[in-house]
């Protein structure tokens, strides 16, 4: 499974890709905010400086929702590096744009995504990822996890080659559970992937051991 970091923040997607499992990043306005990235110019800006960070595809989101609008939007994000891939919400005009991308050759990421209906349409369009958000439906009482093995199931049944791009993580058992289900990718904040590392009976056995070569 690849790790994809679900942040803006550049400090946090150097130290995800010094730790050497880095395999994207995902972005979107929410978090181009929260950086205080502000402007086109900045924000156009900011996407390339995450392309020389990251070793992988970075999401970029279009603001638009028109089929123009994001036309227009996405062509110029896709100019911007050869890591871009366009972030596309999933309504109407959204999987027209989808399937216009990916005739044209550029990448796309289907966001916003909470039903198999809606994963199912997203591949029928040719998106290269699909983004069920999986924390914000278990935050509603439906359960995150289902969505993506219904998703698995139906790509599998059909060889649907959408990658399924578990977003919206919020802890290490979501990523265990994503992986054993089979999501292609899932996209984490730093917090979640570090939590996978640590065990406390790492921590004893290596204070142990460290003790234990002194004598
Ligand atoms: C996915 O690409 C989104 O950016 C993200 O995972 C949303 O997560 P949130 O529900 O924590 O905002």
């Amino acid at each position: 499974m690849k790790f994809f970091i679900d942040t803006a923040n550049l400090a946090q997607i150097k130290e995800a890709q010094d730790l050497g499992v880095l395999d994207g990043v995902t972005t979107n306005p929410s978090l181009m905010a929260k950086e205080g990235i502000k402007g086109q110019d900045n924000i156009l800006k900011h996407y390339v400086d995450i392309c020389n960070i990251v070793d992988g595809d970075v999401s970029a989101e279009v603001i638009s929702t028109d089929f123009d609008g994001m036309v227009k939007e996405g062509e110029a994000l896709a100019e911007l590096h050869p890591q871009i891939v366009v972030k596309v919400p999933m309504i109407k005009d959204g999987v027209k744009a989808i399937k216009y991308f990916t005739e044209k050759g550029i990448r796309t990421n289907c966001t916003l995504v909470f039903s198999a209906g809606q994963a199912l349409l997203a591949a029928k369009a040719g998106a290269t990822y699909v983004s069920p958000f999986i924390g914000r439906l278990d935050d509603v009482s439906v359960d995150g996890l289902n969505l993506i093995e219904e998703i698995r199931l139906i790509y599998d049944n059909y060889g649907y080659e959408t990658q399924i791009l578990a977003a919206s993580v919020r802890h290490p058992m979501h990523i265990i559970n994503c992986a054993k289900i089979g999501a292609d990718v899932a996209t984490c904040p730093l917090s979640a992937i570090t939590a996978l590392l640590k065990h406390p009976l790492t921590d004893s056995g290596l204070a142990q051991f460290l003790a234990d070569a002194k004598k």
